[in-house]
């Protein structure tokens, strides 16, 4: 399906944004390794999160969605699945659920995931598990399989920093006494070490001097627990920059989770000129969530270093439309990661740019972009089967001189269902 953003129409409201991803995933399969019955509030109804319920089905979890909305998950003690486990377009469920496998002995299971899932580097988990004693048979690539053994522990450094990589490796020190630390020069994102703590696991953190060190304390067992889900971030990020650089428009995301690993965007976006307000920020299930309002601002440009990134690794899409709307050139380094994401997000990015008359160049792992604060647009852009490629170029059309149009726009319910109903509801023409 094709999809038209035509410009015009200022964007304003509240845009019900859903809960997060990486959140929703990491929820469910807790849930599924502890003892008891866990309840879930704002879960991401999402592709990619449903092949994580269905997967953790087929490990023996029981997983119910309530007449309240809220789901609930009974864990269990994990069996092998008759069938290989398809983890659709989503790394995070393959990345964790391999971990989760990889210390679990008697376990065997295949992991298999769409074509662009199965195009992505899987050696990152497979090697530093090896270490631990996994066995896992396959090369970088799904399919592989995944055969549960008694692990040892290991001293993982975390170049690049990848929170699905540290995340494997804890849930598969889960299960064994052993001496369990990651250390990260770069903070990724911690959803899984706040999570475990609900969850009853002991999991310490400190600044050290070779960076983050994340370690498993004695405690590991999982005990049920309510978790409620702050919404993501990363989907606010496309009704946000739309409504920074469409004129007239004043748009707000509540409940938005906030927690510093995932701010990087909305940092860049202030250092840019952009009207932002943080407001009523609370912690909740150990998550910092606040509302998030912006208006129409006039941009200018930003540098966004390789040590920032983790921060806004998703959101660079996003970024880099509100960069085409900055007067003068915005400089992004260190997003080789860009290029193993759901497509090579550095290359579409590129082109989609260039296709809507925006000057910019990839040097290495650095984005350069030419903004303009009047931008052509009038493009098919196509999103290598991206959702976040989808997305962002949608928002550009927003703001164009001329329509932009997306050549297939299925993706977009891998992480962000409802994309194009919320975007209408705050006044966009989107067909
Ligand atoms: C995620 C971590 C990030 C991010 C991905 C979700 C997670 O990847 O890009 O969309 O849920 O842990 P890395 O593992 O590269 O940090």
């Amino acid at each position: 399906m094709k999809l038209t953003a035509t410009p015009g129409c200022p964007l304003r409201g509240e845009a019900a944004i859903p809960g997060d991803k990486s959140c929703s995933h990491r929820a469910l399969i807790f849930g599924a390794l502890a003892e008891g019955e866990s309840r879930i509030e704002g879960l991401l109804e999402s592709e990619d999160v449903l092949a994580t319920a269905r997967a953790i089905e087929a490990f023996g979890a029981r997983v119910a969605k309530e007449a309240t909305g809220k789901w609930s998950v009974r864990g269990a003690d994990w069996a092998s699945p008759a069938d290989p486990v398809d983890c659709g377009n989503s790394g995070t469920a393959a990345r964790l659920l391999i971990g989760a496998v990889a210390g679990m002995p008697g376990i065997s299971a295949t992991f298999t995931g769409d074509a662009s899932l199965s195009a992505r580097p899987m050696g990152r988990v497979k090697t530093p598990l090896g270490r631990m004693g996994a066995r896992i048979e396959g090369g970088d690539r799904l399919p592989l399989t995944v055969h549960g053994a008694r692990l040892g522990g290991i001293d993982h450094r975390n170049v690049p920093a990848s929170a699905q990589v540290k995340s494997a490796i804890l849930l598969a020190g889960l299960g064994n006494g052993a001496a369990v630390q990651v250390v990260e020069p770069m903070p990724s994102r911690d959803h899984s070490e706040i999570m475990l703590a609900q969850f009853g696991c002991q999991v310490g953190v400190d600044d050290t001097e070779q960076g983050w060190a994340v370690r498993l304390g004695e405690r590991r067992a999982l005990s049920s627990c309510e978790i409620v889900i702050g919404a993501d971030p990363s989907s606010a990020a496309f009704p946000l920059v739309a409504a920074t650089i469409a004129p007239g428009s004043d748009g707000v995301a509540r409940g938005v989770i906030v927690n510093p690993l995932r701010t990087g965007l909305y940092e860049t976006l202030e250092a840019m000129g952009a009207e932002i307000e943080l407001s009523n920020e609370c912690i909740q299930s150990g998550e910092l969530v606040a509302d998030i309002r912006i208006r129409h601002s006039t941009l200018r440009p930003c540098h966004v270093a390789a040590r920032q990134v983790p921060a806004m690794i998703d959101e660079i899409p996003a970024l880099a439309i509100a960069c085409a709307f900055a007067e003068g050139e915005s400089l992004i380094e260190g997003l080789g990661e860009l290029r193993v994401k759901e497509s090579d997000r550095l290359g579409a990015i590129l082109s989609g740019l260039t296709a809507c008359g925006v000057t910019a160049a990839v040097d290495g792992d650095t984005l350069r972009i030419f903004g303009k604060e009047r931008v052509k647009g009038g493009a098919r852009i196509s999103t290598r089967g991206d959702h976040r490629i989808a997305m962002a170029f949608l928002a550009m059309g927003l703001a164009a001189e001329q329509p932009v149009e997306i050549d297939q726009a299925e993706m977009i319910g891998t992480s962000f269902p409802g994309f194009v109903e919320v975007m209408r509801s705050l006044g966009a023409d989107i067909q």
